[in-house]
């Protein structure tokens, strides 16, 4: 069969690697794909966003399946306009993807449905948001409502930070649009890590833990980003915490988008706060995490091809995931300056080192092919990724292989994985 992969980062380069691996594959198309994905599959040169160009490929080139990585052509309702086509796609539909593309519906469907999340005030206008702030203090935490990249979530410690996110978001309207309302919440306390299912609407088929690291610098110091590290399992999910994560959020979010009439079929994210072994939703993400795909992806062992066309098709019955036991680690290796600005095209060395590596894999996010060198093109590079029999020992190896290779300005964390190893003796999953 023939597959097209929307997007261009280490998501996507993973999902492109691991359905390279599948034997019901012929062609891997990736749109707009990147240095790396382009040694696996077809990139083509249409954004990931412009869905009646990739609905004009999808039929032209006979795809049977399309896989969608980002978030934004899922809220734009990329998988309503395929169906329509007639043409096969994995990934929620407009409505569903609303999990993601609106704080305000998600945190009112968890009230609604009893599900564990912060406290919270919406807001439309400045002046209301203001009165609260001041009467409930810091910390607290302003959130647009729509999509923003990852920077619409402003954690304030001060009441005088959290009226000046309001200023930002209402009055300068800094996210445009996506910042019209606002959510006020909680500060939660605690640690944080990431559950994954894969869901036809009704059935689930849970991925193992992982944990992010937003925080630029090392110790989650520094702006957030998209993700500077991912590792899976993550030792804070105890085996208990996991099932009460499945019971009192995944399963009663997905019945309740069933029960409004906009089943959600996909992967459903959420990012949750962990304390005193209790979780409580901060997001949710209608899409794989990046990096948590980059270690997820190389721990699953089963075919993945059946479970998107099992998804896509609606019915997940008779899929089971066979995962590796083993650890695995993703150190990204990231541009001078992100998030903010930084340069494009230096040029990378150590990659063909890199890719001598035993259980290790280089994944491309911000890269390009330019007169036949790879060279810098994003804020996240690359995604080095181990497998190792203990999470320490896949830290190692990630370690070592992103000392093989340089260019001008690369920073990366240096502590990737270290939470983990404080949970140290307890069991993971
Ligand atoms: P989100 O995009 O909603 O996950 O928010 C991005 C980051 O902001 C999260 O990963 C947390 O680090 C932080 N955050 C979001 N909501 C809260 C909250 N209610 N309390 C504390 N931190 C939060
Ligand atoms: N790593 C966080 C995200 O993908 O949203």
């Amino acid at each position: 069969m023939n597959i097209l992969v929307i997007g261009g980062g280490g998501r996507e380069h993973s999902l492109a690697w691991k359905i390279r691996q599948s034997p019901k594959v012929d062609r891997i198309y990736c749109a707009p794909g990147n240095a790396g994905i382009e040694q696996i599959a077809q990139c083509v040169k249409v954004p990931a966003d412009d869905i009646d160009e990739l609905a004009r490929f999808a039929k032209k080139e006979k795809i049977d399946l399309t896989v969608v990585g980002p978030e934004l052509p899922l809220t734009l309702g990329i998988v309503d306009a395929f169906q329509e086509e007639g043409l096969r796609i994995f990934g929620p539909s407009r409505d569903a993807a609303r999990l993601e593309g609106s704080k305000a519906f998600t945190k009112e469907l968890m009230k609604q449905n009893g599900i564990p999340s912060a406290f919270f005030s919406t807001f439309t206008d400045a002046e209301d948001a203001t009165r609260y702030i001041q009467e409930v203090g810091a910390p607290i935490v302003v959130k647009a409502d729509g999509l923003c990249g990852g920077k619409g979530v402003i954690v304030c410690n001060t009441v005088e930070e959290a009226l000046d996110a309001v200023n930002l978001i209402m009055i300068n309207e800094a996210f445009g649009d996506a910042g019209r309302k606002i959510v006020v919440e909680e500060c939660l306390q605690g640690e944080e890590a990431s559950v994954l299912v894969f869901t036809d609407g009704q059935r689930i088929l849970p991925m193992p833990s992982s944990q992010d690291h937003k925080a630029v610098f090392d110790g989650d110091k520094g702006p957030n980003t998209g993700g500077m590290g991912a590792y899976s399992p993550a030792p804070v999910v105890t085996k208990a915490l996991e099932e009460q994560i499945l019971e009192t959020i995944m399963r009663p979010t997905i019945r309740a988008m069933a029960e409004q009439g906009h089943p959600y079929r996909g992967l459903l994210y959420a990012g949750l706060m962990i304390e005193d072994d209790t979780a409580k939703v901060l997001e949710f993400n209608c899409r794989f995490g990046d990096p948590e795909a980059q270690p997820l992806l190389m721990r699953l062992k089963s075919d993945i091809v059946p479970v998107l066309e099992a998804i896509a098709d609606g019915d997940l019955s008779g899929i089971e995931l066979e995962w590796d036991p083993r650890a695995a680690v993703c150190v990204v290796m990231a541009a001078r300056g992100y998030p903010k600005s930084y340069k494009k095209g230096l040029e990378i060395s150590g990659l063909e080192k890199a890719a001598e590596i035993p259980d290790t894999v280089v994944f491309h996010a911000g890269t390009k092919s330019s007169g036949g060198k790879i060279v810098t093109n994003g804020g996240r590079v690359l995604g080095v990724t181990s497998a190792g029999d203990t999470i320490a020992e896949a830290i190692d190896r990630a370690y070592s292989t992103v000392e093989l290779i340089q260019w001008e300005g690369v920073h990366y964390r240096k502590d990737i994985g270290m939470k983990a190893l404080e949970h140290r003796p307890r069991t993971s999953e």
